[in-house]
């Protein structure tokens, strides 16, 4: 998978040299490359924002650079990459979005500032390759850069060959819709505080049943809303949204 990033703050994305997206570049199944706008401004203060039209308060992005950029990233890599534009207003990243990434090729990241970049320019990318813009959630970030790094976080996991155990990509929050069970480590006893006894009794079946009700639990207490959506309620049901 290859993912190129535009952004303003180029040493925002450093980050992902390290742990485990580090090592997937390292192994080859990640291809990371960081592009600074600014080098596709053309005066010397190197621009890129502007007032808004219609009056308002803030600074938004120039189409200018913002199309160089795109122009010169897409001469980069093979085929058509999708462009991902991180933003409060877009669909919502959810491990089934997260797996749609994964399966892409080619993705180009472009991290808005300000108020926000210049909407021709989503339309002129639209032309050209598919754009969707993605938010982490519904609260407002300075700038899409921290959104980036979940995003390629979340996606690049699911890469085959990324986990050195990819049983746990099975069993986690999300996979199925209900949030994990608690987990627990030598010592049984911790500040008088016990492991619960099931999982110490070596009867797999017993400790299966505990962690499924853990879970029902826990996605009741924490996010009811994911409950009834949930395929793990279904033995063998198929569930849409993940
Ligand atoms: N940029 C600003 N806020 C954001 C959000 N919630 N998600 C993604 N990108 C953003």
């Amino acid at each position: 998978m290859r993912c190129d990033i535009i952004s303003i703050f180029p040493e925002y994305l450093e980050p992902l040299k390290l742990s485990l997206p580090g090592q997937a570049q390292r192994k080859g199944l990640l291809d990371v490359a960081v592009h600074d706008l600014r080098d596709f401004s053309h005066d010397r203060h190197r621009t890129v924002d502007d007032t808004p039209y219609g009056g308002g308060a803030g600074m938004v992005m120039k189409p200018q650079p913002w199309w160089e950029a795109l122009e010169h990233v897409r001469t980069l890599g093979d085929g058509t990459p999708t462009l991902i534009v991180p933003g409060p207003g877009g669909e919502v990243l959810t491990q089934r979005l997260a797996r749609e990434l994964a399966d892409e090729d080619w993705l180009i990241f472009a991290c808005g500032r300000y108020e926000g970049i210049d909407e021709r320019v989503y339309e002129a990318a639209a032309d050209v390759m598919p754009v969707r813009v993605i938010s982490l959630g519904d609260y407002v970030l300075n700038g899409g850069e921290v959104a980036v790094l979940a995003m390629i976080e979340a996606a690049a996991r699911l890469l085959p060959g990324f986990m050195g155990n990819a049983e746990s990509l099975v069993e986690e929050s999300h996979e199925d819709g209900l949030l994990e069970y608690p987990v627990y480590t030598k010592p049984a006893t911790w500040q008088g505080r016990e492991v619960p006894p099931v999982l110490l009794s070596g009867d797999h079946g017993k400790v299966a049943a505990w962690r499924h009700q853990q879970r029902l639990e826990r996605t009741a207490a924490r996010r009811p809303d994911l409950l009834h959506a949930s395929s793990a309620l279904t033995p063998g049901g198929v569930d849409d949204r993940w």
